[in-house]
């Protein structure tokens, strides 16, 4: 069987500093699988992009950011624009984790502007989707998870579409050292490919990268590449030892 195409991102969230940035990538850059099939994206915090950018240059690592503003420029202090991003070497951006909706008051309005100004300076945005544990206990995850894709993704075309990458990150997963189990995933992410392929056809759904993420380990991720749903994984906290990092894209390499 061929081997699939597998995207893994450590979301590194708040954490690390710039020497603390290097380490791990010089420690990391000793242990990488090589694997085609396995592509590497790493997501450290703004302060750490540049410095990122440039100890990964020579390694078969992507840059993402982990979150942007939607104007090229302007009176917004504090913000990081699309420009900037791309500046840094950024391929991908994080858009619309539950922590920034559930923390920084992110709406679905605003993911949508997210995901569209990074589409139009021709990065990818990795969509954040996901129900929280009461909607879950009430029956409403695919409701919810219709919800946000289709407000966050209105107005991007089917040409747009390729560079469209989704993570499924239940939010009571995220953190709590309590992942979905398989079947919970695969439903999920058959529900998001089911809808991607309603606003896009049939060939963009079945092209778009969903990945899996909550509590992710080396230990389960096995378990989610096995669902022929699952592209990939977001990983939060099992992504800043690189040691465990490397367990996990070991895992992806050797899985078909
Ligand atoms: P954890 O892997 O720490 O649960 O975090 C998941 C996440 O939020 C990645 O974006």
């Amino acid at each position: 069987m061929a081997q699939r195409q597998r995207l893994i991102v450590g979301n590194w969230k708040m954490h690390k500093t710039i020497s603390e940035a290097r380490d791990f990538v010089a420690h990391l850059a000793g242990l990488l699988p090589k694997s085609p099939h396995v592509e590497i994206v790493l997501a450290p915090p703004f302060t750490a992009l540049s410095a990122v950018a440039d100890a990964i240059k020579s390694l078969p690592i992507g840059l993402s950011a982990q979150d942007v503003h939607w104007e090229d420029h302007g009176a917004f202090t504090g913000e990081v624009s699309p420009l900037m991003i791309k500046d840094l070497g950024c391929r991908y951006v994080i858009v619309g984790h539950s922590e920034r909706r559930r923390h920084f008051g992110e709406t679905d309005a605003m993911v949508n502007k997210k995901v569209a100004a990074v589409l139009r300076h021709g990065l990818r945005p990795i969509l954040c989707v996901g129900e929280t544990g009461e909607q879950r206990a009430n029956g409403q995850t695919e409701r919810v998870l219709s919800g946000q894709l289709t407000d966050a993704l209105a107005g991007v075309g089917k040409e747009q579409a390729a560079d469209v990458v989704v993570a499924y990150e239940p939010v009571w997963a995220i953190g709590s050292g309590q992942p979905a189990t398989a079947e919970q995933a695969r439903d999920a992410h058959r529900h998001i490919r089911a809808r991607a392929t309603a606003l896009w056809g049939q060939d963009a759904g079945a092209r778009l990268p969903v990945l899996y993420g909550g509590s992710v380990t080396p230990d389960n991720i096995g378990a989610f590449l096995a669902l022929r749903e699952v592209d990939g994984a977001l990983v939060g906290g099992a992504c800043l030892d690189p040691t465990q990092f490397v367990k996990i894209l070991a895992v992806a390499h050797t899985n078909p």
